[in-house]
């Protein structure tokens, strides 16, 4: 890459997928252009196009937003990508992983990466799957013991992938758990598991449509993640958190690290609400019912 070449994320970014790409923009000359969410919470695909030239050398994308469970048509922007450019495409899986059934092979990306703590694994590990080719051609990010084949005092050759990559001693007790998550999830089957995000999703995208003052942020198209973004006018988000609580619901306030899209949005915090396959449809009830008492005591 070259000074003036741009790297696109979206909008609606974790800052896991904004602050690296700052750093290395920042570092090299690189500019970071960011594709526009529709006012549906649905990614503008259109601005994705008109951002793409041949000065795009990196596509990373969130494949489900922590927010508003947009699920971005992976298969498009791979489409779009290749059409008008040589970039390498990105899906930051740490949602999407978790609970979809994910063929990289179909979706014709270059990267996916994700986290073991948000499907049921330890925390400290996660997983970067790269296609054979492009790690083979990429130097080492660390350096340290067993990433090496051979080493002289003035130099050094690299053992084969995915050693290179993997300086140091391993966290094989982190590897181990995350081994039995992807296991479990497994012997559930990822298609149930899919399956009843996309029931608890439907259901709660009624659910939470018609309660007064709740805004919700969460995305119109016919698939999304059931992640359920709200704030409530004059009602801040921590302290409805709090109250939520107290009626033995756990929702996580703040900006969830994408500050700046609750930034564009004129917001300065939310309340989440998210479900997964120890969720059942009552457990949204009882969240509905807490919310509108809540609402009620603090407004
Ligand atoms: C979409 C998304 N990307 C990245 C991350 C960061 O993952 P980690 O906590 O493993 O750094 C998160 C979670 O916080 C996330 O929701």
């Amino acid at each position: 890459m070259e000074p003036g070449d741009e790297i696109i994320v979206t909008e609606i970014e974790h800052h896991a997928n904004i602050i690296p790409w700052q750093m290395v923009a920042q570092e090299n000359g690189y500019e970071l252009k960011y594709i526009k969410i529709n006012d549906d919470f649905t990614l503008d695909l259109d601005d994705l196009n008109e951002k793409l030239s041949s000065k795009t050398k990196v596509v990373s994308i969130v494949g489900e937003s922590n927010l508003s469970g947009l699920l971005p048509d992976i298969k498009e922007i791979t489409k779009l990508v290749r059409e008008k450019t040589e970039s390498i495409l990105i899906i930051d899986g740490a949602q999407l992983v978790p609970h979809r059934k994910i063929d990289v092979q179909d979706l014709g990306i270059d990267f996916l990466v994700f986290s073991g703590h948000k499907m049921l694994g330890p925390t400290g590990i996660g997983v970067v799957w790269g296609k054979k080719e492009i790690l083979e051609n990429m130097e080492p990010v660390y350096g340290g013991g067993d990433m090496i084949e051979e080493v002289f005092y003035d130099n050094a050759t690299w053992a084969p992938i995915p050693h290179k990559f993997e300086a140091g001693t391993p966290p094989y007790v982190e590897a181990i758990g995350l081994g039995a998550a992807i296991d479990y999830l497994n012997k559930i089957g990822m298609k149930n598991v899919e399956s009843h995000s996309d029931d608890l999703r439907e259901y709660g995208k009624k659910l939470f449509s018609d309660i007064e003052n709740v805004n919700v942020i969460h995305s119109s198209a016919e698939k999304a993640g059931c992640t359920f973004g709200m704030y409530v006018e004059n009602v801040h988000a921590t302290d409805l958190s709090l109250m939520l609580d107290t009626h033995g619901v756990a929702v996580r306030s703040g900006h969830h690290c994408v500050q700046p899209f609750h930034r564009k949005l004129g917001i300065d915090a939310t309340i989440r609400a998210t479900a997964y396959i120890y969720n059942d449809k009552n457990d949204l009830d009882v969240f509905k019912n807490a919310l509108i008492e809540s609402i009620s005591i603090l407004s």
